[in-house]
């Protein structure tokens, strides 16, 4: 909504537009976008009537990215001349990207998607919709005819169906938008954030969710006057009176540019923006269910959040690409991880850690029966990397679990356990429900995310945040290294301060300190990996081997290799290389051998061995000063990195790896940051 246009004048479209730029990390194969074709009638009149329904709105969805979008939304707003200053004077508009669930990426499957011809209702939505067949039965058999293979498309249906039958029984003024809204919440199944516009309430949008993200950013008409607005009784309490912009969004990133002030959307609310003013009802899902009563408003009385968060974090700065720049930042990021919860100890303090966010749990957690991690794709290998750690200096054994297996199996969870969710976005689907089934069972439920006002930061019962800054590119480096660091920490944490493990813990704390230092350090390796990228360009495929403390760094610099340079690429634990994996070696298949320094040193070099001998060609990671004793004639390439507390090795082991997914896939000419078919967070199963 844009007020006070004599002052600020701007254009929607490009709010919008870069509200998808900055959401494109999301999601990037599609998108659209709703915006009135004219002011559509005096903010200050009461409802419209049907003689009074203003002009259709106009959509425009496109395939491809945000700039094919942009691209054409300009040509066909030249084309049917729209006075855009005119237009937008007061205005609801809004904006989608898409990453395919349901139905190929096509412009019909594209968001917002529509009620039918006329566009009387446009929703776009963020989730899975997972009775939409049963949703989509119903109204075909009430004349409803679908355009798209989308869940989504039965929601604007739904509404339209909603808003007729009002209008039949008791016509249209009895009927608001969002009382149509809390109706088709009422038939919902799964997980959403919905923003819904209509062409028979103008300069309205209502918002609702459950189990997906949604903000609402609020920019007044001075910004740094005093603490703010707060939200008390369904009313900005502000001195400047209305809010300038509202914005809704499902990621911060979006909403930062243009304010700080945000209010974070609770599961169930339904918030409402009338030609300037906000109200939040809430759902009541009993009542709902028995479809005794639509709505009741909510008492929302809370302060807004204040992001933290600066716009030059979501810039590239001097970097071509997000993934590199996330890989160069990663000393910054790692010292902004540990601010303030190390203790360096001094004379009569022993040196320590800090984790204010589990303070009253960390008891609990020492009595458990077992800690199991819980998560998918980088954040498990990360888990995977501090395991040996946690289960050293906890003495409680501790599992881990991929958030989809778990689920699949149903696994055992019960009241003695602590269940660990570990998520750069703190929304992914799977490790959501995974969370949810262990909140059923009783587990003590804490959350490791990137990620504050998330879900699974909100819906734990204590977490840590690793405060690694906001990571856009869609491969995770930076979360990474600050997972490991956090879940190095909490070993520490939750370890007991006896005199017989002080020594190790203090050698822990000291690397963890020096740790920045030592990853920009290995940093400089940039341009060897550049170069060993060179040669390894066209290849087929990749092994990585290793074991110990480092399997985990096999399995994310395959991973690596895998999701942003498109190559094969598979993470071998070294220990079973003699039952199957040798099969494969031969002189021409690159094999990478991670044999840092560490307590499983010696067996790396017998593989190292025993793949020499099948005449594999190597390539080593090794600690500096070690290229010697693994280098085994001219065959083999060495890799020096520098040399930290085995526990931290990872951090710094990764680093080479991602470096060199980098730079293949720059080299073989492929999308970086928005790998094919991946998205950065996944919201639906
Ligand atoms: C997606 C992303 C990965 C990420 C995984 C888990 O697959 O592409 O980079 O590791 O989800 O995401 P989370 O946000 O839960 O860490």
């Amino acid at each position: 909504l844009n007020y006070n246009v004599n002052r600020e004048r701007r254009y929607i479209l490009q709010v919008l537009f870069n509200g998808l730029r900055r959401l494109e990390y999301r999601g990037y194969d599609s998108a659209g976008i709703a915006i009135d074709s004219s002011v559509s009638r005096d903010p200050k009149s009461s409802q419209p009537s049907s003689d009074q329904i203003a002009p259709t709105p106009l959509v425009f969805r496109q395939e491809g990215n945000i700039e094919s979008l942009v691209k054409s939304v300009y040509q066909e707003v030249a084309e049917i001349d729209l006075n855009l200053e005119e237009s937008f004077s007061l205005h609801a508009g809004m904006a989608h990207t898409r990453w395919a669930t349901h139905g190929e990426p096509a412009p019909r499957n594209s968001h917002p998607q529509t009620s039918g011809t006329g566009n009387e209702f446009l929703v776009v939505h963020n989730g899975v919709v997972t009775n939409y067949e049963v949703l989509k039965e119903t109204l075909v058999r009430h004349g409803f005819t679908f355009e798209s293979e989308t869940d989504t498309e039965v929601i604007p249906k739904l509404a339209k169906f909603v808003f007729d039958k009002a209008n039949e029984e008791e016509g249209n003024e009895a009927v608001t938008f969002s009382q149509v809204v809390l109706e088709v919440m009422r038939h919902l199944e799964g997980a959403y954030a919905l923003i819904f516009k209509s062409r028979h309430y103008p300069n309205e949008l209502i918002a609702c969710k459950r189990g997906s993200p949604l903000l609402l950013g609020v920019k007044e008409a001075t910004e740094n006057t005093g603490n703010g607005p707060a939200f008390h009784d369904n009313k900005f309490i502000s001195k400047n009176g209305h809010p300038k912009e509202l914005f809704l969004s499902s990621d911060a990133n979006a909403v930062v540019e243009h304010t700080k002030k945000v209010l974070v959307i609770e599961d169930n609310e339904v918030v409402h923006l009338k030609d300037g003013g906000v109200s939040i009802l809430k759902f009541d899902s009993d009542r709902g269910k028995h479809g005794v009563s639509l709505s009741r408003p909510a008492s929302v009385q809370r302060a807004l959040s204040v992001l933290e968060m600066e716009v030059e974090q979501i810039n590239k700065g001097h970097y071509e690409h997000y993934m590199q720049k996330e890989i160069h930042e990663q000393p910054e990021s790692l010292t902004t991880t540990m601010r303030g919860r190390l203790i360096r100890g001094g004379s009569s303090k022993a040196k320590t850690v800090l984790l204010g966010g589990l303070k009253d749990h960390l008891k609990t957690i020492r009595r458990s029966r077992r800690i199991v991690f819980i998560g998918c794709g980088t954040s498990y290998n990360a888990a995977l990397a501090a395991r040996p750690i946690l289960e050293e200096l906890s003495g409680v054994p501790v599992t881990m679990e991929i958030a989809s297996d778990l689920l699949d199996r149903q696994g055992p969870i019960c009241r003695e356990d602590t269940a660990v969710f570990v998520s750069q976005s703190g929304e992914t689907a799977d490790t959501l429900h995974a969370l949810q089934y262990a909140l059923e069972n009783g587990a003590l439920c804490v959350g490791i995310t990137n990620t504050v006002g998330s879900e699974i930061a909100r819906n734990t019962d204590c977490g840590i945040h690793i405060n690694a800054g906001a990571e856009i590119g869609v491969a995770s480096t930076k979360a990474y290294t600050s997972q490991i660091v956090v879940m190095a920490m909490l070993a520490l944490a939750i370890g007991g301060d006896t005199i017989s493990s002080q020594a190790r813990r203090e050698a822990i704390i000291d690397g963890l300190f020096g740790l920045p230092n030592k990853v920009r350090e290995v940093l400089k390796l940039d341009q060897e990996m550049k170069d060993l990228a060179k040669l390894l360009i066209a290849e087929q495929s990749l092994l990585v081997f290793g074991r110990g403390y480092n399997y985990a760094t096999a399995l994310e610099g395959a991973l690596k290799v895998k999701e942003v340079a498109l190559m094969h690429s598979e993470g071998i634990l070294a220990g079973e290389m003699k039952h199957g994996p040798l099969a494969l070696v031969d002189e021409n298949l690159p094999i990478l051998v991670i044999a840092t320094r560490d307590s499983c040193f010696s067996k790396q070099q017998s593989v190292i061995q025993q793949l020499h001998a099948r005449r594999g060609r190597l390539i080593v990671i090794c600690s500096k000063g070690d290229a010697a004793s693994v280098c085994l004639g001219g065959s083999s390439r060495v890799i020096e990195v520098p040399q930290v507390e085995d526990c931290l090795q990872p951090v710094v082991n990764i680093i080479p790896l991602q470096l060199l997914a980098y730079h293949l896939t720059v080299l073989r000419g492929f999308n970086v940051d928005q790998p094919r078919n991946l998205a950065k967070s996944v919201t639906t199963e």
